[in-house]
């Protein structure tokens, strides 16, 4: 069985969200492996989003990252990476669509990064990496 990196953003703890993911992720069917509370250091979120160092929201985004706890979970079952990002929505959330956990419970807030709520690895390379740096 398929296991994907599957992060509640800062924005999703803070607006009490993370049940309400939780509760769609297992109403979908997949089973929590491991799941923490972390509040990264930039060493980590560097890592993590090594592919995009030097876009222009780059910096932001480290920031939005560190701004407060984010919970990491380590979910599996068949196709979960394609499955998770399915659930999710696209990564701009006032255009993604309505019934995905972007399209339903985020909006753009106007600021610099896109505060989309959750974080799901995009592929089987990116899955073994990520999990590799929150579940060390
Ligand atoms: P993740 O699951 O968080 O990786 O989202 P994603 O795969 O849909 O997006 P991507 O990996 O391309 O970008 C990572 C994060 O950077 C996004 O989730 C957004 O928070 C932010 N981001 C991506 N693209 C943009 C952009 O064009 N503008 C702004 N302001 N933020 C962006
Ligand atoms: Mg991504």
């Amino acid at each position: 069985t398929e296991e994907t990196l599957v992060l509640v953003k800062p924005d999703g703890v803070a607006r009490g969200l993370t049940g309400a993911i939780l509760a769609r992720i297992e109403a979908k069917g997949y089973s929590l492996v491991d799941i923490r509370l972390v509040e990264p250091d930039r060493g980590t979120l560097e890592r993590h989003y090594a592919e995009h160092e030097g876009k222009p929201f780059y910096e932001p985004l480290l920031e939005f990252m560190m701004s407060g706890p984010s919970v990491a979970i380590r979910l599996a079952g068949n196709r979960v990476i394609e499955g998770f990002r399915s659930l999710a929505g696209t990564t701009d959330p006032t255009t993604a669509a309505p019934g995905t956990i972007r399209g339903d419970l985020g909006r753009d807030w106007g600021l610099k990064v896109q505060q989309n709520l959750v974080h799901g690895s995009d592929s089987p390379e990116s899955a073994a990496r990520e999990l590799a740096i929150w579940f060390a």
